[in-house]
């Protein structure tokens, strides 16, 4: 394995020339709509809802494990999927698989993914809600080259330049390995859902949207005390929306459709939205359930669409969803809704009763915000049987410390703006190397984001917990620890962190993967 950096001076301030010329005009009209996104039409004959069965993506097993830590492999490569009946979509896959294989870790033992770059481009890998070392986090310059050796750093920067993505290279050093890399997850946090996905700047909006993302599970022994159910009861459902070309392939409308420039057209600058919703990568797809306890585990992996989620029917009393944990693992105590808002980027773990129901009930899981296809996302065909459950959901699951906001040291102010100027944090576009925050390790800090646009703020290396939102007491999907906060325009959230363990630079960042990659993100290093 080869290894260079390299110094982007030669493409210094490339967007900030290019971002005045086309589109952001087009975003103050958006603001003033207010829609978090723009649905993209499929041109071909959508399926029939209810007729796939869901699919569970394959655990992946390791390649070694020694006393401390286990090693894995994942091949990044093209890949021809069946997604719609009869037709071939061309993805970009982990392993093959959309979603890619979960990855299923233990707290307090070390992980190591090792990834091969088979495809024809650039990659880089994020795992998201990981408390990871900065060299690990999948920062947006550090490259992993194609196999093939097809890249070198000068096609790097022509692939960053042109187009209206706002983003500069800056004085930035790269970080280019070529062929394979592996990243390193110590896992000294609790259980959690995570999932891990393509963060590669300017481009991770079209590499998700291709198929490069897959869960990563934490298990901690807390947990595993708990009652919850478990094995085929415990199932991870990865929510996205897709728009299909009439020859079964993505469609996805960046400027360049070979995507070697950055940046979509002015119609889908505030976010990409599909018209087909795939669960765990099928179509509005059927889960034959008995009627018992389970557990769900909630991602919104959809590059811009935010989902209000309701069962219909719902049980009788309502409450269908028990929500039991949030981004950074278990709440202090369940919390019943009756939908559930999650946003992009947000992970929900939830217990559905389904013995609430009479036998044989076709129960659909639907989206209340939109209309349309959209407004469905798949259901659960409950059995005529009644099982004995031994599952139980305590009312205390975990003791959750509350930082203390009196101790912080830093109360820090971003604001989260689309303009004529471009989607920006604190009214500058990103470049990487260039950090807008120093926080110290072990210190408490407050931060508030203020928005004017419809925003799902995400913060890597540590979790948080909500303080405010618009100056009142939280919100009902505020809870827990949390890396991901939905913000719907004119809003303003504090909330209340301390980064631990790891020095070294790390982002913050809008999860709505069109305006991250239109220079919604901002670097912050730990030290
Ligand atoms: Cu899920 Cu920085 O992203
Ligand atoms: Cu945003």
């Amino acid at each position: 394995m080869r290894r260079r950096t390299l110094l982007g001076a030669g493409t210094a301030a490339l967007g900030a020339g290019a971002l005045t010329a086309a589109g952001w005009p087009a975003l103050t009209r958006y603001i003033r709509e207010g829609h978090p996104g723009t649905v993209l039409p499929s041109q071909t004959e959508l399926p029939a809802p209810f007729r796939t069965p869901l699919p569970i993506p394959t655990v992946l097993e390791p390649t070694s494990t020694s006393a401390t830590t286990d090693h894995y492999d994942v091949t990044q490569q093209h890949t021809d999927l069946e997604i719609l009946p009869g037709l071939r979509t061309p993805a970009w896959t982990y392993n093959g698989t959309f979603p890619g294989p979960t990855i299923v870790s233990r707290s307090g033992r070390r992980t190591t993914v090792r990834h091969r770059n088979e495809l024809d481009r650039p990659a880089v890998v994020h795992l998201h809600g990981g408390h990871t070392p900065a060299a690990s986090d999948g920062y947006p310059t550090s490259l992993i080259l194609p196999a093939d050796g097809s890249y070198d750093a000068h096609r790097v920067h022509q692939d960053m330049s042109g187009g209206p993505h706002g983003s500069s290279m800056g004085h930035h050093p790269m970080d280019l390995t070529e062929g394979t890399r592996t990243y390193t997850y110590p896992f000294d946090q609790r259980a959690a859902t995570l999932w891990y996905h393509d963060h590669r700047m300017s481009y991770t909006g079209a590499a998700v949207w291709k198929g490069l993302a897959g869960f990563h599970l934490v298990h901690d022994d807390e947990e595993e005390q708990l009652p919850l159910p478990r094995g085929d009861r415990d199932i991870p459902l990865m929510i996205t929306d897709r728009s299909f070309a009439a020859d079964g392939s993505f469609r996805y409308p960046a400027l360049d459709p070979q995507l070697h420039t950055p940046g979509v057209t002015d119609t889908y600058m505030n976010g990409v939205m599909g018209d087909v919703i795939l669960v765990n990568g099928a179509p509005w797809p059927v889960h034959r359930t008995q009627r018992l306890r389970h557990r769900l585990r909630l991602l919104n992996a959809s590059n811009a669409r935010p989902y209000t989620l309701q069962l219909d029917p719902q049980p009788p009393g309502g409450a269908a969803f028990t929500q039991i944990g949030s981004d950074g693992g278990l709440l202090a105590t369940p919390r019943h809704h009756d939908t559930l808002d999650i946003a992009p980027g947000e992970r929900f773990d939830v217990i559905i009763d389904f013995a609430r129901y009479p036998p044989g009930t076709h129960v659909r899981l639907i989206n209340r915000n939109t209309h349309g296809p959209a407004a469905q996302i798949m259901r659960f065909d409950i059995g005529s049987g009644s099982p004995h459950d031994d599952t139980t959901v305590p009312h205390r699951l975990s003791d959750i410390p509350r930082l203390d906001p009196g101790r912080a040291t830093h109360t820090r102010d971003f604001h989260f703006r689309g303009s004529t100027a471009g989607w920006t944090i604190n009214n500058t576009e990103y470049e990487p190397g260039r950090a807008l925050a120093r926080p110290r390790l072990g210190e408490v800090e407050i931060w508030r984001f203020t928005t004017n646009f419809h925003h799902p703020v995400h913060l890597h290396l540590n979790h948080f917990q909500v303080l405010t939102r618009n100056n009142r007491t939280i919100g009902a999907f505020d809870h827990g620890w949390k890396d991901t906060i939905n913000l719907r325009p004119a809003e303003a959230v504090e909330i209340v962190t301390r980064f631990t363990h790891y020095p070294g630079t790390y982002m913050l960042h809008c999860h709505n993967l069109e305006h991250e990659d239109m220079a919604m993100m901002a670097d912050f290093t730990t030290h």
